[in-house]
């Protein structure tokens, strides 16, 4: 069904996947979550959905503000590079809709999106809706589009999402991380997008570059390192900051960053991920740190035209003022990928 309407997916309904794919066995035999692995995606559950919506006022005043403007321009151009008039996209983690404006000035034909939080479906809902929230323009969206609140980390979506798919472009912003707490939650995702994903297809999104974070540890005098908008600690069980490539799954750290995000997350050695991608038919387009991104496609004279209008870099004129250096310091530790679904 291509319309609009709620839905909660019960993982539970769904046993251990019989996948097409060619997956490590080690990798398949803990298809089953473990209680553990249960309560911290809870844990980043409940802390997401705790998340109200602000006034506009109060997101203006954000210790943050400029960084989200700047998260927002990244993503912005990712969906302008790659989305195409008539697509149909799959949104997984979309947290409260905050990119349906992005994929309604793409003019995308179809729009399905999913998050683990209910509280942020509700809010994604008012805001597709059109419904008068207290921060948000009303705005009717061009599209269709179906909203769920699903694990997309566990659940089997092509099972979900067999009427909806194929799609043309599959979107993880700021989220692929909150998979890799495990092998087998990590392949879920993956053996989702590319299950969904038509032939050719591309699959864009934005996670925590773990060559900074790991960096910016070894640098640190404890296991904690961050600035006056930000910061990471890892357990004692890390405490010799080295890291078995045997094992590149659950190395989990705390983050918390002001007005935003405060809980666990995993380390995401992006060679692996790019290896397991590439099992499950993807190739790597392009990686590029937040840092290089800002600066390769400031250079293009439309990008930077968006960027005078969202503000987040102002140059002091009209009433525009600019990131932080502390707020420069949190680009610095994300990045940005696009990977495409081998084309047969
Ligand atoms: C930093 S927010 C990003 C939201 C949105 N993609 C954006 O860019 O505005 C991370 C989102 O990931 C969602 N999330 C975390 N784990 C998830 C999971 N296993 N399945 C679906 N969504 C998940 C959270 O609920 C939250 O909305």
């Amino acid at each position: 069904m291509k319309r609009g309407y709620s839905e909660s997916p019960s993982s539970s309904s769904h046993g251990p996947p019989q996948s097409k794919f060619k997956h490590n066995p080690e990798g398949d035999t803990h298809f089953l979550e473990d209680e553990s692995t249960k309560i911290f995606a809870r844990k980043v559950a409940d802390h997401y959905s705790a998340r109200t919506n602000q006034t506009l006022e109060e997101r203006e005043a954000s210790p943050i503000i400029h960084l989200k403007k700047l998260n927002n321009w990244i993503k912005s151009v990712l969906i302008q590079l790659y989305a195409k008039r008539g697509d149909a996209v799959l949104d997984l983690a979309c947290g409260k809709g905050g990119d349906l404006i992005k994929w309604d000035k793409a003019k995308i034909g179809y729009y399905v999106g999913i998050d683990i939080a209910d509280g942020s479906i509700e809010d994604c809902r008012t805001r597709y809706n059109g419904e008068a929230d207290h921060h948000q323009r009303r705005k009717k969206f061009s599209f269709p589009a179906r909203l769920m609140c699903g694990d997309c980390f566990e659940v089997r979506l092509d099972r979900v999402l067999a009427d909806d798919a194929p799609f043309d472009v599959c979107s993880c912003q700021f989220a692929m991380h909150y998979s890799w707490s495990t092998e087998a939650r990590a392949r879920r995702a993956l053996a989702n997008v590319s299950a969904l994903l038509r032939p050719g297809g591309i699959f864009i999104g934005t996670m925590p570059d773990a060559n900074v974070i790991i960096k910016k540890l070894r640098e640190a005098e404890g296991l904690a390192f961050g600035n006056s908008v930000y910061w990471i600690r890892f357990d004692e069980e890390f405490s010799e900051k080295k890291f078995k490539s045997s094992n590149p799954f659950g190395i989990k750290y705390k983050f918390h960053l002001e007005d935003a995000v405060d809980c666990p997350e995993w380390i995401v050695p992006f060679h692996v991920f790019k290896a397991l991608a590439e099992e499950y038919d993807f190739e790597l387009v392009f990686v590029k740190n937040n840092h290089v991104f800002v600066e390769e496609y400031m250079k293009k004279p439309e990008f930077v035209e968006l960027m005078r209008r969202l503000g987040a870099l102002g140059d002091g004129n009209q009433d525009q003022s600019t990131l932080s250096p502390d707020e420069w310091e949190v680009a610095y530790l994300y990045l940005a990928f696009v990977l495409r679904k081998v084309p047969y």
